[in-house]
């Protein structure tokens, strides 16, 4: 089947990066959130995003205003009806995800495949809240969508190679790189990916260094183009320790134990650069 209309679950900084790249490409996109706030606010990035484009005359005026056009907002998850095609990008919450799949399931047509952007909760346990779990599979898209080429794929237990097989190709129609990693806590990208943010967070609990110190260990020793702790702020402080708890409870090892101090900002609300604050302050 032919994908021409994306349903997009979720305006924040996944959905709407996830939204701008498909009607980029081409797809009619319908950008879901419970909130016209949310949705108000997803428009809001991509008009930013693509200004920056039309600025740097990588894109035409014209181009842009095309590319929002094929972008339709939406508070009724039954829109969801109308597409080919949906990538989930909701907050990181597994009790939410498998409540949303469960309505997916409910409104989507009849082998429209269900895919979840989720960094780390099981493929196979949310295609189990589903009665259509071949049809069920990870695409995990990175931050910034626009910039990153990676979309790690993740297939559930239940998940058939046709569904696969036409993820990877939506995947290569966004002109990103799909890559496959089996279904198990964090996936590839996180279970490599979070110790070394969560280890910076211990050097700097401990005193090893300073924020500064230990980023440009990083970003100068390691040609990292941003040190882990400006990494974890870009990913948002709440995003880490949610996938860290999962690493942790998922693995049964004491090497993914979140860090204190990682804890402690998360229940400041110092959540990094959506915040305003984090390991660096972006109040200005
Ligand atoms: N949205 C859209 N475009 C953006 C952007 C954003 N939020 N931020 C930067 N860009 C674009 C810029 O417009 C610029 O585009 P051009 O090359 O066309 O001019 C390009 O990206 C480079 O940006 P800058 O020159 O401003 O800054 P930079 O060179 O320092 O790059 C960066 C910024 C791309 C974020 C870079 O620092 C980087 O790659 N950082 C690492 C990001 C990373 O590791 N992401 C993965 C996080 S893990 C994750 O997402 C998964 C998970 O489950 C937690």
């Amino acid at each position: 089947m032919e994908i021409k209309a994306l349903g997009v679950i979720g305006a924040g900084q996944m959905g709407s990066g996830i939204a701008q790249v498909a009607a980029g490409s081409g797809l009619i996109v319908t950008m879901n959130d419970i909130d016209k706030g949310f949705v108000d606010r997803g428009f809001a990035t991509i008009e930013k995003n693509l200004s920056r484009m039309v600025k740097k005359e990588k894109l035409s005026a014209e181009e842009k205003s095309t590319i929002i056009s094929r972008i339709k907002g939406s508070t009724d998850i039954s829109d969801m009806g109308e597409v080919d095609f949906v990538v989930e990008a909701a907050t990181e919450n597994e009790e939410l995800k498998l409540h949303l799949f469960q309505q997916l399931d409910g409104v989507c047509k009849q082998g429209v495949i269900l895919s979840s952007n989720t960094s780390s909760i099981s493929i196979t346990r949310i295609a189990g809240a589903t009665k259509r779990p071949e049809k069920v599979i990870g695409m995990h898209f990175m931050n910034p969508v626009p910039v990153m080429k990676l979309v790690e794929i993740i297939k559930g237990l239940a998940t058939s190679d046709e569904t696969n097989k036409v993820t990877h190709g939506l995947a290569v129609k966004l002109n990103k790189v799909p890559v496959e990693a089996n279904d198990f806590p964090g996936f590839i990208s996180n279970r490599v990916l979070m110790p070394m943010i969560n280890e910076a967070i211990y050097a700097l609990f401990e005193g090893v260094g300073t924020v500064k110190a230990i980023d440009d260990v990083m970003t100068l020793g390691m040609n990292h183009p941003m040190g882990p702790l400006a990494l974890a702020d870009l990913i948002g402080l709440d995003t880490c320790l949610a996938i860290l708890e999962v690493l942790y409870k998922g693995l049964g090892d004491s090497k993914y134990r979140p860090c204190p101090l990682l804890k402690k900002y998360v229940d400041a609300g110092w959540l990094g650069r959506k915040a305003g604050k984090g390991f660096y302050d972006y109040s200005g």
